[in-house]
């Protein structure tokens, strides 16, 4: 069942069939700077991540991550969605895409529709978006969608400093 449809796009639920389209996403260098290693390295690590990650946020918070597609061929070429973390209050919307579909305005498309989502549909009030400072195109893509910077966190103490953004929805 899809959740959101655009133009050009369908965001639907991740399961473990999705395994191998994670796997690639989770490897490519961008995730990994930008976002992390999150150890993803075989398609058992995928499912298990899909399982305990996105299907569990499904359950828990009834949103999460969501796989994102090109409506024409469904071709998936990234996850967009939004993201309860412990550290943070409000939820925050989440997007990464494969390098060869960037600048196409597929981010800001996704982004978009999905603030529209949590306000009308899940009825949220505030989104939030985290960055690391040197991510350019993120900033862009949470600027774009009407987000505004407020301050700088750490999600633990031991972490790095993000730019968290936010929107009133
Ligand atoms: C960040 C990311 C999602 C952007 O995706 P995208 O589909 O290329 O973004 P869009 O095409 O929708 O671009 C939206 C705007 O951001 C700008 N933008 C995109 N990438 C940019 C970059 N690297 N530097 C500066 N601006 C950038 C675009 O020019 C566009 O602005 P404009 O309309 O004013 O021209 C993509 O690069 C990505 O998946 N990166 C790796 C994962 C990641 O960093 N995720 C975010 C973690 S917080």
């Amino acid at each position: 069942m899809n959740i959101i449809e655009t133009d050009r796009l369908i965001l639907r639920k991740l399961g473990v069939d999705d395994a191998e389209f994670i796997l690639d996403l989770f490897n490519q260098p961008s995730f990994i700077h930008y976002i992390g290693d999150r150890g993803v390295r075989t398609l058992e690590d995928a499912k298990r991540y899909i399982l305990a990650g996105a299907v569990t946020s499904y359950e828990r918070f009834g949103f999460g991550l969501y796989l994102t597609l090109l409506a024409e061929g469904q071709i998936p070429i990234g996850i967009c969605g939004l993201v309860k973390r412990d550290s943070l209050k409000d939820a925050d919307v989440g997007f990464a895409f494969l390098p060869q579909y960037w600048s196409k305005g597929y981010a800001f498309e996704a982004a978009s529709a999905v603030l529209v989502y949590a306000r009308n549909t899940l009825g949220l009030k505030r989104i939030l978006g985290i960055t690391t400072p040197d991510n350019q195109g993120s900033i862009r893509v949470l600027e774009k969608a009407g987000l505004k910077f407020e301050q700088m966190v750490r999600l633990s103490e031991d972490d790095v400093e993000l730019k968290l953004f936010a929107s009133e929805v």
